[in-house]
């Protein structure tokens, strides 16, 4: 894909991952729309030259609402970053978590996402060229045991990717995942292990997105991706660690 002169809506841009990609789109002369539901972060965005959407993706008439928006506002939306996630750290086996709880992580994750992306194609269809970027993670490719939930989140969201790339085969818009490492942002504040930045993470990932990667991420992942593969045991052992 060409890295500029697009109309791109990121989901969760307003912060981490998001931020550092949508700054460096911005900067690359895209209009970047952010869609997120803190309204302070949303205000900051605006300051910054950016398009904002509030919309909560745990709320269908929310998401509907935002989709019309962007089919009146923005007829050139061409890409679409799913990218809004949350990450809730507990021992499933040791504790009882409310059903909610459960059900938010999976529908902010999931669920709401795939009901934008789904409302949201017959406008990408209409364009030249398009392109649905599905952020996953690692542990959607092998579970790790204070957040099986999430992870269970992600592997539904590589699998939803999957299942679009082949879905939409013959359109013109194509199907790619990112899958971050580690990163420093506001949802790994609490871990104590190496982090990469979210700006060399972007400047990392960029070009791979210009080559249209089927997986765009760091050497790092696709090796975890083959343990996860191959060797189960290792796998649990390295995100037991
Ligand atoms: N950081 C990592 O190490 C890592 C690794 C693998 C995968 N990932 C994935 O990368 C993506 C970005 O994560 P991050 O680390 O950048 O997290 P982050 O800094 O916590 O940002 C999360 C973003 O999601 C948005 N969001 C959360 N709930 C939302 C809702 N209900 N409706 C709309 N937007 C919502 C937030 O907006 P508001 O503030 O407005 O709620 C925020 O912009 C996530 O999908 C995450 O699972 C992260």
């Amino acid at each position: 894909m060409k890295t500029s002169n697009n109309t791109i809506l990121i989901t969760g841009g307003t912060s981490g991952i998001g931020w550092a990609l949508a700054t460096a789109l911005k900067s690359l002369n895209n209009t970047v729309i952010l869609l997120g539901r803190n309204k302070a972060k949303l205000a900051t965005a605006q300051n910054d030259g950016f398009e904002t959407i509030a919309c909560d993706l745990s709320d269908p008439s929310q998401i509907e609402a935002a989709s019309v928006l962007l089919q009146n506002q923005y007829p050139n939306l061409n890409v679409l970053f799913n990218n809004a996630g949350i990450q809730q750290n507990y021992l499933f086996a040791e504790c009882v978590v409310p059903m909610e709880r459960m059900m938010e992580e999976v529908t902010i994750n999931l669920t709401g996402q795939m009901a934008l992306t789904q409302l949201l194609l017959p406008q990408l269809m209409q364009q030249e060229r398009a392109f649905i970027v599905n952020t996953t993670s690692g542990l959607g490719a092998f579970p790790k045991s204070d957040g099986i939930v999430y992870s269970a989140s992600k592997a539904g969201m590589r699998s939803f990717n999957l299942g679009l790339r082949y879905a939409l085969k013959n359109t013109p818009i194509k199907v790619m995942e990112f899958i971050p490492p580690v990163t420093a942002t506001a949802m790994t504040q609490q871990r104590n292990e190496d982090k990469m930045s979210p700006d060399n993470l972007v400047a990392y990932i960029l070009p791979q997105l210009g080559k249209e990667k089927k997986v765009v991420t760091v050497p790092k992942m696709r090796l975890f991706l083959k343990v996860a593969k191959y060797f189960p045991g290792l796998a649990h052992k390295i995100l037991s660690k």
